[in-house]
C-alpha cells in the first residue's frame, strides 16, 4: 500500500545497478553506507545519493526549500517526493536498516547555520522526533524531517 512505486523515469545504469536490491521489497537502498563514522558524512557522497534519489523519486528543489524554510512541503499529499526523502535518509544511514533513525547522522547531516546561528543542537532535537510509528517509511521520514525542521526553524530562524 505504501510501497515506492515510482520507478518511471531511471535510467540504465542506474537500473542495473539497484534494480536486483530494490525488485521485491522496495528498498530503496543505492549504495552500502559504511558505519564506522557516525559523528560525520565522509563516508557518504550526499549529492550523488539526492542526485540518484531524484532519478527515481522526482522532487523539484522548492519543495525541498520549502521543507527546510517552511518546515514542510507545499502539497503533503504526494507522496513521491516524501520518498526522495526516504531514499536519502536510507542511503546517508540516517535511517537504519531497522527502519529506526539515528540522531548523531541526522546532526551530521544537517550540520549548519540558520539565521547565521550555528545549530548545535539537532542532535538533540533529531532525538526528540526519531521515535515514529507511522507505517509507511516514506511518510515516517517526512514526518521527522518535518518535525525536526519545524524544531530547527523555532528555535534558530526566529529572532525571539
Ligand atoms: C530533480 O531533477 C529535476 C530534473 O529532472 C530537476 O529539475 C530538479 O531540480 C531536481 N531536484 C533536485 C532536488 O535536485
Ligand atoms: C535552509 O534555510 C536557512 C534559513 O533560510 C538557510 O540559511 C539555509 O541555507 C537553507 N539550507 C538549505 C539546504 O537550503
Amino acid at each position: 500500500m505504501c510501497k515506492p512505486m515510482y520507478y518511471v523515469v531511471f535510467s540504465i545504469v542506474y537500473l542495473s545497478i539497484v534494480l536486483a536490491q530494490k525488485a521485491d521489497n522496495g528498498n530503496t537502498k543505492i549504495a552500502n553506507v559504511q558505519r564506522n563514522d557516525q559523528g560525520s558524512m565522509d563516508d557518504v557522497d550526499v549529492e550523488d545519493i539526492m542526485n540518484q534519489c531524484n532519478e527515481t523519486f522526482k522532487i523539484e528543489m522548492a519543495y525541498l526549500q520549502a521543507l527546510n524554510e517552511s518546515g514542510s512541503f507545499p502539497d503533503e499529499t504526494d507522496k513521491t517526493p516524501k520518498c526522495f526523502l526516504l531514499c536519502v535518509l536510507d542511503n546517508t544511514g540516517v535511517m537504519t536498516k531497522d527502519g529506526d533513525f539515528d540522531p548523531e547522522r541526522t546532526a551530521a547531516l544537517f550540520a549548519g547555520e540558520r539565521a547565521g546561528k550555528v545549530m548545535d543542537g539537532i542532535q538533540d532535537m533529531a532525538a526528540a522526533c526519531a521515535d515514529r510509528k507511522e507505517k509507511c517509511k516514506c511518510e515516517k521520514s517526512y514526518n521527522y524531517l518535518k518535525c525536526l525542521m519545524t524544531m530547527e526553524i523555532e528555535k534558530y530562524a526566529n529572532n525571539n
